[in-house]
């Protein structure tokens, strides 16, 4: 016989407010488009507040009331598996709308621009945007288009903002304090977005960030991106790696290899990539990587695989992130 008796519905968990009064009350920006203009209150309040996101998350149900009513798309004009599937699931964890769109299978292909694009979605009623895109200031762009609030989810070679965050966090589960912290980053600093919104964060908390790789990765106008704080540059990965905290080696972009940037990928690995030998002599080392990884280039497969590989905690770290960047930028201070 079928049962035709509802399915007794789980009480929703309350969500218990950030107790952010302690650290200061919202954000000073009405978006996220990068991390040099915020400020240290900022950045704490958001880590802070993926902190006790963390907790929902690890709860039997792993939803709260949020942003009920409030309507995300995501906006993806290139390529993304962490960004993109951390950001729907962190609001469908706060219970918001989410709207999904790719520019492959879209009217991009017939030549609609991202203005026309972006406000024919937000005549549907959205009320914010997170946006990947190719072309760096994409979300600048986009905040002067539309009125929803707009989440930079990796422009061109600019920034990456809530990577930035997710690697501060997990930063943070491994060291008491930022101040004096020695993290290098060691890869193609001058095409990488997370390079670029990690020296302003790093920077901003106190942390010293040393720069590593092959002069022509290496951008020349370096003291431009930053001036607040301890940037070192080196293109010895044995200098970066001495006295060093966290080594965060970022992606090899193949498709750049067309330009003689470097001879090869094997002398890459061999002059750049971490291997286990830096691991065993480097005994306190804590490898980073935003993903996606070329295992064999800038990490030996075994270091990506080493307990002392935080990569998959960095993965985690993300949805918890980018549900306080959203549930801070929606403005919403209570579940009711
Ligand atoms: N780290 C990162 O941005 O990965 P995806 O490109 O897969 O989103």
């Amino acid at each position: 016989m079928l049962n035709t008796q509802p399915h007794p519905q789980p009480e929703p968990v309350p969500f218990v407010q950030p107790k952010t009064e302690q650290i200061n009350s919202g954000l000073d920006h009405r978006h996220l488009l990068g991390l040099s203009d915020y400020s240290s209150r900022e950045i704490e309040l958001i880590l802070e507040t993926a902190r006790q996101f963390r907790d929902v998350l690890n709860r039997p149900i792993k939803r709260v009331p949020t942003l009920r009513g409030v309507t995300v798309v995501n906006l993806f004009f290139e390529a993304s598996t962490r960004t993109r599937i951390s950001f729907e699931l962190a609001e469908k964890r706060l219970s918001a709308d989410t709207v999904n769109f790719s520019a492959s299978g879209s009217s991009v292909s017939k030549g609609e621009s991202l203005k026309d694009t972006a406000q024919n979605i937000e005549a549907m009623k959205i009320d914010m945007v997170v946006l990947r895109h190719q072309s760096p200031g994409a979300s600048h762009f986009l905040t002067q288009c539309v009125d929803s609030i707009v989440i930079n989810a990796g422009d061109g070679a600019h920034e990456h903002p809530t990577q930035a965050l997710l690697d501060m966090l997990t930063l943070s589960d491994h060291f008491d304090v930022f101040k004096g912290l020695n993290v290098s980053i060691i890869g193609d600093i001058t095409h990488s977005r997370v390079a670029r919104s990690n020296i302003h964060g790093l920077l901003t908390l106190g942390a010293n960030v040393t720069i590593c790789g092959p002069r022509p990765l290496i951008p020349i106008e370096l003291d431009r991106i930053s001036s607040k704080g301890s940037l070192r540059v080196t293109h010895s990965l044995e200098s970066a790696l001495e006295g060093c905290d966290v080594a965060m080696a970022l992606r090899i972009q193949m498709e750049r290899q067309g330009q003689n940037l470097f001879p090869s990928v094997r002398e890459y690995h061999t002059q750049f990539g971490i291997q286990m030998d830096h691991l065993n002599r480097y005994k306190d080392l804590i490898v980073m990587h935003p993903g996606p990884v070329n295992r064999g280039v800038e990490l030996a497969s075994e270091v990506v695989d080493h307990e002392r590989a935080v990569i998959l905690n960095q993965v985690t770290n993300g949805v918890a992130v980018r549900m306080a960047v959203l549930y801070l930028l929606s403005g919403q201070n209570s579940t009711e």
